[in-house]
């Protein structure tokens, strides 16, 4: 496998930590002209999406189009230096790397599925390329906002998701002057990509576009979990709410994406992208569980759930109630969370098979089971959770 930045569909992604990460980054980018921008940017959108009935059209043209420019020129400020002949290092020893004591046929789900979503593993991992990816990867799928059916909230979290992501680069987040930036970001005629392709083209330009910033928004989330931890062990109960409620909105922009990855129809993905997920390689299809950075992202919410129940105990009514009610908030979206991957894998198959326990299945075997009652089982599981926190 060669680098090929033209590609703007292949995504290169970290496997460790973005914890220290971030300062390097947060030091290469002191000095960009576009990070201020789009900072502003994010910041105006969330502020409108809050106080303003817009509609969708409102929010294209005025907010989401100069946005999606000024990422795209933030990326081009982090070009890949590396020469296209350039190779990328061997994908499971990347992960071996981080994963010294797993299983070898985990690590090869991580790598296979990488491949099939055209994601490269570095590490270690320069900060630089980081940023580009974050433009390139939000630039495309906010594109796409204009074009694809999500409905206001979910191009809400999305967006708002999108702008924590962009100004937690920023050290200076907070004091981004929301008044000015939207008129600076001047956007030529030619910037916008115009549509492309067929049904089929612009459905795996979804799908594979919408993992991608899935993994992105995911790695940010499992960061501020893991502040999270951090601020939890140091009982700095004001701080660990504020990373709390950074997770939780980055959080649903993974489900906002999800709905954006799966924005095809069920017939297209049923007749190509489902069967594209069966090759010589992947006989038995592959799953979400593969997906390594979500792996990571519920290692990170388990560790500060149980840290958190050690500290202050089972019931959120015995915790400081500014961190019990952020909590619960972050507990309700991932419940629904949960809730909307079951639509939309009934959405895209019904009450057929998941497409795992289908294959290769010995016919005196029970039927397989339903992908969408997979899901539900795993909703139940965080339903009894969220239930055992909120008893009296
Ligand atoms: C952009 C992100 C995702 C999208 C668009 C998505 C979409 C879907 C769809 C369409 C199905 C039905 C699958 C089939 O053809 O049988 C499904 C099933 C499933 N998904 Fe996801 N998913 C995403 C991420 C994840 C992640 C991160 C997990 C990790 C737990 C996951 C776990 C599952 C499971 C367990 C099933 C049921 C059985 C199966 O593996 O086929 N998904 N998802």
């Amino acid at each position: 496998m060669t680098f090929n930045p033209a590609d703007e569909l292949a995504a290169y992604l970290p496997v460790r930590s973005l914890i220290p990460l971030i300062d390097d980054v947060r030091e290469k980018v002191a000095s960009s002209k576009q990070l201020p921008g789009c900072i502003t940017l994010g910041i105006q959108i969330e502020k409108a999406l809050r106080d303003t009935p817009l509609s969708i059209l409102d929010i294209q043209q005025s907010l989401t189009d100069p946005l999606a420019s000024s990422l795209r020129r933030l990326a081009a400020e982090y070009p890949i230096i590396e020469s296209s002949s350039a190779k990328i290092a061997d994908q499971f020893s990347v992960y071996r790397e981080v994963l010294p004591h797993s299983d070898a046929e985990l690590i090869k789900g991580h790598v296979i599925y990488d491949l099939y979503f055209r994601v490269s593993r570095f590490d270690p991992f320069p900060p630089g390329m980081l940023v580009r990816q974050i433009g390139l990867t939000l630039s495309v799928a906010i594109d796409e906002l204009r074009r694809c059916g999500l409905s206001i909230d979910q191009v809400g979290d999305l967006l708002a998701a999108s702008s924590l992501v962009v100004g937690t680069l920023g050290t200076s987040f907070n004091d981004a002057d929301p008044s000015t930036g939207l008129h600076e970001t001047v956007q030529s005629p030619n910037d916008v990509p115009s549509s492309f392709g067929s049904p089929t083209e612009v459905a795996f330009h979804r799908w594979r576009s919408g993992h991608h910033v899935f993994a992105l928004i995911s790695l940010f989330c499992r960061y501020f979990l893991e502040c999270g931890l951090s601020a939890a062990t140091s009982e700095k109960f004001d701080e660990l709410c504020l990373h709390v409620d950074k997770a939780t909105a980055t959080l649903r922009g993974t489900t906002a994406a999800m709905w954006y990855a799966a924005d095809f129809p069920a017939e297209i993905y049923g007749q190509e992208v489902r069967p594209s997920m069966e090759s010589e390689k992947t006989p038995q299809g592959f799953s979400g569980t593969q997906n390594f950075d979500y792996e990571r992202l519920k290692e990170a919410r388990d560790l500060l759930h149980v840290n958190l129940v050690n500290i202050l105990g089972e019931r959120l009514k015995d915790w400081p109630e500014d961190l019990g009610e952020s909590y619960l908030e972050f507990k309700e979206a991932e419940l629904e969370d949960m809730e909307n991957h079951i639509l939309i894998a009934a959405k895209m198959v019904g009450r057929g098979a998941s497409i795992f326990s289908s294959k290769n299945r010995e016919e005196e075997l029970p039927p397989p089971e339903a992908a969408v009652d997979m899901l539900r089982r795993m909703a139940e599981e965080k339903f009894r959770q969220l239930r055992g926190l909120v008893a009296r």
